[in-house]
C-alpha cells in the first residue's frame, strides 16, 4: 500500500514537475521569440560642438527655405523620412526630434566654428520636427558637405539628431553610403552597429522634385 502510495504520488509528482517544466519551456519559448522580434537601438553619437544655440528653434519641416530668406539654399536637396519606434517595434508618437547640420559647404552657423568655408545666406541648418501618431516624420534639407575636424581628419557628412520620447533620449549622427570619409571617421566606426546609421540615397518618389534625393532613416529608442 505504502508502495502504492509512494508511486502514486512519484507520478503525480513527475506529471507536475513536467508541466511546471513544459509550461517553463513555453515561457522561454516566448520570451526568446520576443527578444528576437526586438528591433536594434539606434547607435548613440556624441552631441558635438554645434549643437545650434539659437533662443528659438525653427519650427519647420523644410530647411531649405528658412524665414526671411530670398532664395534657396544650395547643395543636393534631400527628403529625409522615417519613424521612431521602440525596441519592441511600437510607434514613438509626439517624440521631439532636433536635427542640425552643416550647409553644403560644410559650414555650420555657430560661433564655434571656425571652418573657412562659406555660410549659405539661405540655410540655417536646425530645425525642430515632431512624430504623428504612427511615429513617423519627414523633412527637406541639402545633404551637408563634409567639413575639417582637426589635422589631417576630415568629418564625413552627417545631419545630428535629438529625440526625445516619453522615457528615452537618443543624441546620434546619421551618415551617407559610400562617402570616401566614412571608413576613417572616428565616431562613426566607434558605433557597435555603424550601418544602423548610414543611409543611402534613393530616387525621390514621383510627388517630389525630381532631382532631389529621398534618404530612409529609422530611429529606434529603448523604450519610446
Ligand atoms: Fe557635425
Amino acid at each position: 500500500m505504502a508502495s502504492y502510495c509512494i508511486g502514486d504520488l512519484s507520478r503525480r509528482e513527475i506529471l507536475r514537475m513536467a508541466a511546471v517544466l513544459g509550461g517553463a519551456g513555453m515561457l522561454f519559448s516566448a520570451k526568446l521569440a520576443a527578444a528576437e522580434a526586438l528591433l536594434r537601438r539606434t547607435p548613440a553619437q556624441i552631441l558635438g560642438p554645434f549643437y545650434p544655440v539659437m533662443k528659438v528653434w525653427a519650427k519647420t519641416a523644410d530647411l531649405t527655405r528658412p524665414r526671411d530668406a530670398s532664395g534657396r539654399a544650395s547643395g543636393q536637396v534631400l527628403h529625409v523620412t522615417g519613424r521612431v519606434l521602440s525596441l519592441s517595434g511600437e510607434p514613438v508618437r509626439n517624440a521631439q526630434i532636433e536635427v542640425w547640420q552643416a550647409n553644403s559647404h560644410g559650414r555650420y552657423r555657430h560661433p564655434s566654428d571656425s571652418n573657412p568655408a562659406p555660410l549659405d545666406p539661405n540655410f540655417d541648418g536646425a530645425a525642430v520636427l515632431g512624430t504623428d501618431a504612427e511615429g513617423r516624420y519627414g523633412f527637406t534639407t541639402i545633404k551637408p558637405g563634409a567639413y575639417p575636424a582637426g589635422p589631417n581628419t576630415v568629418r564625413p557628412p552627417h545631419i545630428h539628431f535629438q529625440v526625445t520620447g516619453r522615457e528615452d533620449r537618443l543624441v546620434t549622427q546619421m551618415y551617407f553610403e559610400n562617402e570616401p570619409y566614412n571608413d576613417t571617421d572616428r565616431l562613426l566606426n566607434s558605433a557597435e552597429r555603424k550601418e544602423l546609421l548610414v543611409v543611402r540615397l534613393l530616387p525621390p518618389p514621383p510627388e517630389l522634385e525630381p532631382d532631389s534625393k529621398l534618404a530612409m532613416f529609422d530611429i529606434v529608442l529603448f523604450r519610446g
